[in-house]
């Protein structure tokens, strides 16, 4: 990971002038510098009030407001409004609004309306962005912009419309230099879907059964490059008119588009963490876990995305909103525990992040969101995450600039391999987030900082242990990083098993030059079937059946290899339950002398590059290594 500069950290909190009278507005932000904030997002929802008609604009409140927010010492971050293209311009281009995979109409009356691939919404939104950055692109204030919001949210990543279709054929036609190389790669002669022409290819919906896989990953590839695009056309714009760095706030579990290939065109990488909601609906844990948890979130899940965006963002992120109370949008909304508002703020800058802002300053009376907590009630009285805020602010005074800390363990993570896995699962529990962030889990649970890598990383030296599992397709640069690693690889189940062109490889996977072990056959298991191992814990989900004359460390009960391993190359076939995997990660932490601690149960830990964090995310206090942590607690030391 690059080194970054120190930035100082700092908080935020995300505001919608647009929603409150003005007289309020100086009052909001004298109580924002009050509790110690530094950043204010606004406008990325305010379209329909910065051009109320087509080319009539009302920049002036925006002004007011953000003079207003300047003038209390507040840093903005402006976000563009094409998240929510207002009624007249659905009028005007009927055809922009998205169609669900049922061929359904993605209508007017919420958000996010729109088919990335329309190219005349794309030229309004070259449009409103270019107003918004010649006007502001020189102010004072505005010191950091932010793309759009959440692209994917909601599922509209894909695109079932007349122009995502045209789009689509234009896309095969410059990748496959004819219709009969397409279908070559495809295996259209398979059922005689072969194709004469570019202009004969369909969107893989609405198919009979289900349609052919190589077809559906390149329509994802295509999808996620037009996310890269859509997103392109902002920043180049922004760029020319301001040299303030650019953000777009990413989402949890979202792997429909390619972040890594739109966080290129970004200078910080944000996501947004509601650790609450994605418990109750986003992670696959038993009911215990989730009423263990229910008040302070999943102690693995945050920390999972904090290193994957730091990774996404070059070493550069934020969360750009910070759950500050009960949402409005899981299937259960509970209230967080008091200290939770204060330790995942405090989570997320042990593992790097330069800002924190809470999601949102006042609770809204109205509309979608008024079940949505913020750190105001609606009547403006504090609501309990506000001290917890102010309180960050405070000790943040004594702690010095960001500055992520050193791990000794990458993990690759790669969005087209969770494409790959969903378009082909062979086995409902087979879910590749589900599988990376398990590995991701085993690790945390031994106390080790990680570092999540993209999977064309070309340089493995930071690292002495690198797991893959499940990457569909080894990269080029990424198998010369291996070739050249001196430490331990880990791959498997899974990985380097389709082709670029989504085909089983001959010679069969994995395939690496320097292991000689082949996946012979595979097979998945429902949910209560196991495949026991020696030594104890089992292979659930996904079994592999390996042949191949490389030293087996692990076997099954029953005698089969589990594990085979040739010098720093390690495959894994299958998908190991939590005793299996801790035991796998033990040995080799301990052969490649990575000291692990195990971490009691619902107590994490992080080292940043000058502190070792713990996070209590129990209700009850822990006793370790001599300190007592409170109940949602965080406890840090300096190293
Ligand atoms: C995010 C979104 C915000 C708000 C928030 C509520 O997904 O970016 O605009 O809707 O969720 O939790």
């Amino acid at each position: 990971m690059p080194e970054s500069t120190p930035v100082k950290r700092t908080l935020g909190v995300c505001y919608y002038p647009e929603h409150w009278p003005e007289a309020q507005w100086a009052q909001d932000a004298a109580r924002m510098a009050e509790t110690g904030l530094t950043w204010v997002r606004i406008g990325e929802f305010a379209w329909s009030r910065m051009e109320p008609k087509p080319g009539q604009t009302d920049f002036g409140w925006l002004d007011r407001a953000i003079d207003t927010l300047g003038a209390h010492g507040l840093k903005v971050v402006l976000g563009t409004p094409t998240a929510t293209p207002p009624r007249w311009v659905v009028e005007k281009y009927p055809d922009m609004l998205a169609l669900d995979k049922d061929g359904r109409v993605r209508g007017f009356g919420s958000r996010r309306h729109y088919c990335f691939s329309h190219r005349g919404y794309r030229a309004e939104c070259a449009r409103i962005v270019g107003l918004l950055a010649e006007r502001y692109g020189a102010n004072r204030f505005v010191a950091a912009w932010q793309t759009d919001n959440e692209y994917g949210c909601h599922d509209t990543t894909l695109s079932y419309s007349p122009p995502a279709l045209a789009a689509f054929r234009d896309w095969l036609a410059k990748k496959y230099p004819s219709p009969q190389l397409l279908n070559q790669a495809w295996g259209n002669v398979f059922w005689s879907m072969e194709y004469e022409s570019f202009d004969e290819v369909g969107l893989p919906n609405l198919t009979v059964t289900e349609p052919n896989p190589s077809h559906v990953m390149d329509f994802r590839r295509f999808a996620s490059d037009e996310v890269v695009a859509f997103n392109r056309i902002q920043t180049e714009i922004i760029r020319k008119f301001s040299a303030a760095p650019i953000a777009h706030n990413y989402m949890g579990r979202v792997t429909d588009f390619d972040h890594f290939a739109v966080g290129k065109d970004l200078d910080i990488a944000s996501w947004d963490s509601y650790p609450l909601g994605f418990l109750s609906d986003r992670i696959e844990v038993t009911p215990e876990h989730k009423l263990h948890f229910m008040r302070q979130g999943d102690p693995d899940n945050q920390a999972f995305h904090h290193d994957l965006y730091r990774a996404v963002g070059r070493g550069r992120w934020w969360i750009m909103e910070q759950q500050p109370g009960p949402v409005n949008w899981a299937p259960y909304n509970p209230d967080p525990l008091p200290g939770m508002a204060r330790l995942w703020a405090w989570e997320a800058f042990a593992h790097g992040a330069e800002t924190v802002s809470y999601f949102r300053w006042r609770q809204a009376p109205f509309a979608q969101e008024q079940m949505h907590a913020g750190l105001l009630r609606p009547d403006s009285v504090a609501a309990p995450a506000l001290a917890e805020a102010a309180q960050v602010a405070r000790e943040l005074t004594g702690m010095p600039d960001a500055a992520t800390g050193k791990a000794e363990v990458a993990l690759v993570f790669d969005y087209a391999s969770a494409w790959a896995w969903k378009t082909q699962p062979q086995g409902r529990d087979f879910d590749y987030f589900r599988l990376v962030t398990s590995v991701y889990r085993g690790l945390r649970g031994l106390g080790l900082n990680i570092d999540i890598i993209a999977p064309d990383t070309a340089d493995l030296s930071p690292w002495k242990l690198v797991l893959i599992p499940g990457l569909a397709t080894l990269s080029g640069p990424l198998a010369a990083a291996l070739a050249a690693f001196g430490g331990q690889a880990l791959f498997g189940p899974r990985t380097n098993a389709k082709t670029a062109d989504f085909a089983i490889p001959v010679p069969l996977p994995p395939n690496l030059p320097g292991l000689d072990c082949t996946v012979a056959r595979v097979e998945s298991l429902p949910p209560d079937a196991q495949v026991p191992l020696v030594g104890g814990g089992a292979i659930i989900h996904w079994h592999e059946v390996l042949e191949g004359t490389a030293d087996v460390v692990l076997s099954s009960a029953s005698g089969a290899p589990v594990i085979m391993r040739s010098g720093g190359l390690s495959y894994i076939g299958g998908w190991l339950d939590p005793v299996a995997l801790a035991q796998v990660l033990r040995a080799h932490c301990s052969q490649l002398g990575i000291p692990v601690t195990e971490m009691p149960y619902g107590l994490r830990r992080r080292d940043s590059a000058t502190h070792r964090f713990l996070f209590n995310y129990n209700a009850a206090p822990v006793h370790f290594e001599g300190i007592t942590i409170a109940g949602a607690g965080v406890h840090w030391r300096p190293l």
